[in-house]
C-alpha cells in the first residue's frame, strides 16, 4: 500500500486498510510489484511495431544503440508510439460516438431510446443543412441525421461538419497547416497505416498527422458524441448530486455503473425504476435501488439525472471494497481488467456488456440499441437477487459524501449568464457575452478546463485540487470534466459556497450569476462542450481562440484518450498543460517540437510539468501575456 495516497485522501485510507483485512488485491499492491518501471518504455524508446524487434534505442542520446535494426532512430519511434496512442484514443471516443448515433438511428417515439431534445435535433439538423429542419416529422428527422452523423465517420470527401463552429481564422489555420480531419475513421487509419513499419520516419509529419487525427475527435467524435447524447437523453441542465464513496447506500440494492457510454446508463435507470423492480428489491429486504457511477458514465448519468457519484478513476476498486455493491455494470473504457478477480472477495457481480469490452472473469451481458430495455431488465433483477448474498461483516461504507452541483452544458451556462444580460438592455442576451465582458474587464483574469483522468504518478486527487483551488483564488475560472469533475465534486469546489476560496472577482461574478466557481461540464467526451464555449467566446470578438487568455489541463491524465484530447485542445489553439509527463522524452526534437515549435504554426502547444504548484504560476504567466496581446 502507497503511503502518497493516504496523505491526501481520508476514504482512500479507509478503503485501503479494509481491503488489506478482508486480503483484496489492489492497484496499489500491483504498482509495488512492478517496482521500478522500464526507463525504455518511460522515455518512448521501445518499439515493437515488428517483428525484427522489439528494438530499443537509447533514452539519452549519444550512448548505446541509437537506431534500431530498421534503422528508425529515437525521433522516428517516439514519434510513432505518441502517434498510435493518438490514434487509440481518437478510435475510443468515437466509438463510443457511434453507439450513441446508432441509438439515435434506433429512435421511436414510444422509446425506450427516444428524441428528448427536440429543440436540439433540429439546431444541429439546421447547422448541417437539412431541408425543413424545422417542419419535418422528428422521427424521419432524427434518422435522416443520425445517417448524416454516420458518414462523418466514413465518408470519401471532405472534413468534419463541427469545423464551422470554430472562428474563421481558425478554420484558416487548420486549412493552412491540413490539420482539418477529414472522416474519423479514415484518420485513424491513415494514422495506423503511416506508423506501421516502414513507413513514415519524419517525426514532424507524424506529429502533424497525430494532430489531424486528434481533431478527428474533438471536432467529430467527440461533438458527434456529446450532441447527440443531448438529443437523445436531454441536455444537461444544473441540479443537485451528491459524490464519494459515502453515496452507496448499505440498506439498498447498490448497483454501480462504470465506463463511459450513456446509452447502457439510460435503460439500466428506465429498468430500475419500474414498480416491479422496486417491488422485488422489497421483497428481498431492501429499502429500494440505489444506482451510483463512476468515471463518465457515472458524469453523464448526474449531469441529466442527479445520479450519485461513487467516485473517480482510481475508486473503482474502493467501491467494491465496501462490501455494498450488488453489482458493477460497465460499458467501455478505463475498467479496471482486475474487478471481475476483485468482486470475488465479495458478493458483487461484474457484468460487462460490450463485445468491444468483454472481461473475463464474471458475467457478459451483450448489451445492443435493438434489445437495450430488456437487456438493462435482466442486469437489475440480477442485482436485486444477489442483494440476500450481502456478509454483512464484509459492509464497511466510508461516511464521506459532499454534496455537489451538475450539469453546466454550454445552453445552461448561457442561461445563467442571461440571468445577468436581462438587468442590461438585453444586449447579449442568449450568448457568452457577459462571459468575455468579465474576462476582457479582468474582473476573470481567464478560464481553465480542468480534466483527465487519475494516475498514481500523482498524488491522486491532489494535482486536480490543488490546480483549481490555486486558479478559483487567483481569479480563474475553472470548467471540468471526466475525473477532474469528480475529483472537484468530492472536495466541494462543485457548489456555491466554494465561491469562498475565490479572488475578489470571480466571487462577485459566482455570486451575480448564481453559480460554482468550478462548473461541471460532464464526461470526457463532454470537453467538445468546453470547445464550443471558448470557440463562441471566440467568436463573439472575431478572433483567433489562440488569443484567448484560456488554457487546457490534465493534472493526472493517464489513457490513450487523454492523448487525443491534448491534440485537439493544442490544435485549436489552446495552451495544454500535462502533469504526467508523455513517453516522449527519448526525442529531444519530438519534445521540442510538442512544447516549443508547434506554436509556430498551430498558435499552442503543450507544457509538462509535474508540480501543481508551479504549473499554476505557469498557467498565470501564459493567461496575463495574452491579456497584454490583446490589450485588456
Ligand atoms: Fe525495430 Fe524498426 Fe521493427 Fe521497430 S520497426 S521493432 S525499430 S526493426
Ligand atoms: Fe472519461
Amino acid at each position: 500500500m502507497s503511503n502518497e495516497v493516504l496523505n491526501y485522501d481520508k476514504v482512500a485510507e479507509a478503503s485501503l486498510v479494509k481491503a488489506q483485512r478482508d486480503g483484496a488485491e489492489t492497484m496499489w499492491d500491483r504498482r509495488a510489484a512492478q517496482k521500478t518501471q522500464c526507463g525504455f518504455g518511460e522515455a518512448g524508446v521501445c518499439c515493437r511495431i515488428c517483428a525484427m524487434g522489439p528494438c530499443r534505442v537509447s533514452p539519452v542520446p549519444g550512448k548505446g544503440a541509437e537506431r534500431g535494426i530498421c534503422g528508425a532512430n529515437a525521433d522516428t519511434i517516439v514519434a510513432r508510439n505518441f502517434a498510435r496512442m493518438v490514434a487509440a484514443g481518437t478510435s475510443a471516443h468515437s466509438d463510443h460516438a457511434r453507439d450513441i448515433v446508432h441509438a439515435l438511428h434506433h429512435s421511436k417515439a414510444e422509446g425506450p431510446f427516444k428524441v428528448r431534445d427536440e429543440a436540439k435535433l433540429r439546431r444541429i439538423a439546421a447547422e448541417w443543412e437539412i431541408a425543413d429542419a424545422d417542419t419535418k416529422e422528428t422521427y424521419a428527422l432524427a434518422h435522416e441525421l443520425a445517417l448524416m452523423a454516420l458518414e462523418e465517420f466514413g465518408k470519401p470527401f471532405g472534413t468534419q461538419r463541427f469545423l464551422k463552429r470554430a472562428p474563421q481564422a481558425r478554420q484558416d489555420i487548420w486549412a493552412r497547416e491540413d490539420i482539418a480531419p477529414r472522416a474519423i475513421d479514415q484518420e485513424v487509419t491513415t494514422l495506423m497505416h503511416s506508423t506501421h513499419m516502414g513507413c513514415a520516419a519524419d517525426y514532424e509529419s507524424l506529429f502533424r498527422r497525430g494532430m489531424r487525427t486528434g481533431m478527428s475527435d474533438g471536432w467529430g467524435g467527440s461533438m458527434i458524441g456529446t450532441e447527440f447524447s443531448d438529443i437523445l437523453y436531454g441536455t444537461p441542465t444544473a441540479r443537485a448530486s451528491s459524490s464519494n464513496l459515502g453515496v452507496i447506500d448499505a440498506e439498498m440494492v447498490n448497483i454501480l455503473i462504470h465506463g463511459h457510454d450513456p446509452n447502457l446508463a439510460e435503460m439500466v435507470i428506465l429498468a430500475a425504476q419500474s414498480p416491479e423492480m422496486v417491488e422485488m428489491a422489497k421483497a428481498k429486504g431492501a429499502k429500494g435501488i440505489n444506482i451510483v457511477g463512476m468515471c463518465c458514465t457515472g458524469n453523464e448519468m448526474t449531469m441529466r439525472h442527479g445520479i450519485k457519484i461513487a467516485g473517480n478513476f482510481y475508486q473503482q476498486e474502493m467501491c467494491i471494497i465496501t462490501g455494498a455493491i450488488e453489482a458493477v455494470v460497465v460499458d467501455v473504457q478505463c475498467i479496471f481488467p482486475a474487478l471481475p478477480e476483485l468482486a470475488k472477495t465479495y458478493h458483487t457481480r461484474f457484468i460487462s456488456t460490450s463485445q468491444k469490452a468483454k472481461i473475463a472473469g464474471d458475467m457478459y451481458i451483450e448489451f445492443s440499441e435493438a434489445t437495450g430495455l430488456d437487456n438493462a431488465a435482466e442486469i437489475v433483477k440480477l442485482a436485486v437477487e444477489n442483494f440476500p448474498n450481502r456478509d454483512a461483516a464484509k459492509v464497511e461504507i466510508p461516511d464521506i459524501k459532499q454534496d455537489t452541483m451538475v450539469g453546466y452544458s454550454v445552453e445552461t451556462i448561457i442561461q445563467h449568464l442571461d440571468a445577468v444580460v436581462n438587468s442590461q438592455l438585453e444586449d447579449g442576451l442568449g450568448t457568452v457575452k457577459p462571459l468575455t465582458d468579465v474576462i476582457y474587464a479582468g474582473v476573470i483574469r481567464g478560464a481553465a478546463g480542468v480534466v483527465g483522468c487519475n494516475n498514481p504518478k500523482q498524488q491522486h486527487d491532489y494535482a486536480h485540487i490543488t490546480v483549481m483551488e490555486e486558479l478559483i483564488k487567483r481569479d480563474v475560472i475553472c470548467v471540468v470534466t471526466g475525473c477532474a469533475a469528480q475529483a472537484a465534486a468530492k472536495a466541494g469546489l462543485l457548489t456555491l459556497e466554494a465561491k469562498e476560496k475565490c479572488g475578489r472577482g470571480l466571487f462577485e461574478v459566482c455570486e451575480r450569476v448564481n453559480i460554482p466557481p468550478v462548473l461541471h461540464m460532464g464526461s470526457c467526451v463532454d470537453i467538445s462542450r468546453i470547445l464550443h464555449l471558448v470557440n463562441l467566446c471566440a467568436d463573439l470578438k472575431e478572433i483567433d481562440p489562440a488569443l484567448l487568455p484560456v488554457v487546457g489541463i490534465a493534472p493526472e491524465w493517464m489513457s490513450e484518450k487523454a492523448v487525443a484530447i491534448a491534440n485537439y485542445v493544442v490544435g485549436s489553439g489552446i495552451n495544454t498543460y500535462l502533469g504526467v509527463i508523455p513517453q516522449v522524452l527519448g526525442s529531444p526534437n519530438f519534445t521540442k517540437l510538442m512544447t516549443e515549435d508547434v506554436q509556430e504554426f498551430i498558435g499552442a502547444h503543450f507544457v509538462f510539468e509535474k508540480d501543481p504548484i508551479v504549473m499554476v504560476d505557469k498557467i498565470m504567466e501564459d493567461l496575463e501575456a495574452k491579456r497584454v496581446a490583446l490589450g485588456i
